[in-house]
């Protein structure tokens, strides 16, 4: 149910849905929002599933919760993923970035979409969707 609303929203999106999609998780809402702001698609693609970087949804798909975080913390700067420990943003969502990616893998939040928010502030996520598309689009 929450796959079908997901998937719904995609293309359409969420202003008017967001509220049809119920049981939301605010958490990933947060997780999804902390990795647009760190901006992992610059190197890991679009929706995350590979650029100049390994797609971040497979690696969710394969890898346990420890080394997917660990592979977030400690990173890998000689092959150019970044260390994210001590970045406040990525470390204090860093188990819902695992639970939003690992539902990426699973298929129960589609790519593109914005996981379902029950309350209201989900107003906001267009802006970052837009800006994620159009970067040149800021202010607002
Ligand atoms: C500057 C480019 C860059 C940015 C920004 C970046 N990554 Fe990476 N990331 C990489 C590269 C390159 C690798 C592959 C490193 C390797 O081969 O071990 C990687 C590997 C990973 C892996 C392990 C995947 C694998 O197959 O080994 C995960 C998980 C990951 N990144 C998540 C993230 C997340 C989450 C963010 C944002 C918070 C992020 N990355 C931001 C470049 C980046």
């Amino acid at each position: 149910m929450i796959r079908a609303a997901l998937a719904g929203i995609v293309g359409v999106w969420l202003v008017a849905h967001a509220h049809a999609a119920a049981a939301a998780d605010n958490s990933l809402i947060d997780a999804w929002r902390a990795v647009r702001v760190a901006d992992c698609a610059r190197c890991h693609g679009k929706d995350h599933e590979g650029l100049a970087a390994p797609s971040i949804v497979g690696f969710a798909r394969t890898q346990s919760r420890e080394r997917f975080i660990a592979a977030i913390l400690d990173g890998n700067p000689p092959l150019g993923m970044p260390a994210y420990r001590g970045n406040a943003l990525i470390e204090n969502h860093i188990d819902a970035i695992y639970r939003y990616f690992a539902a990426r893998a699973d298929g129960s939040i589609a790519a593109g979409a914005v996981p379902a928010r029950e309350s209201d502030e989900s107003a906001d996520a267009p802006t970052l969707k837009q800006r994620a598309i159009t970067p040149g689009a800021n202010g607002g």
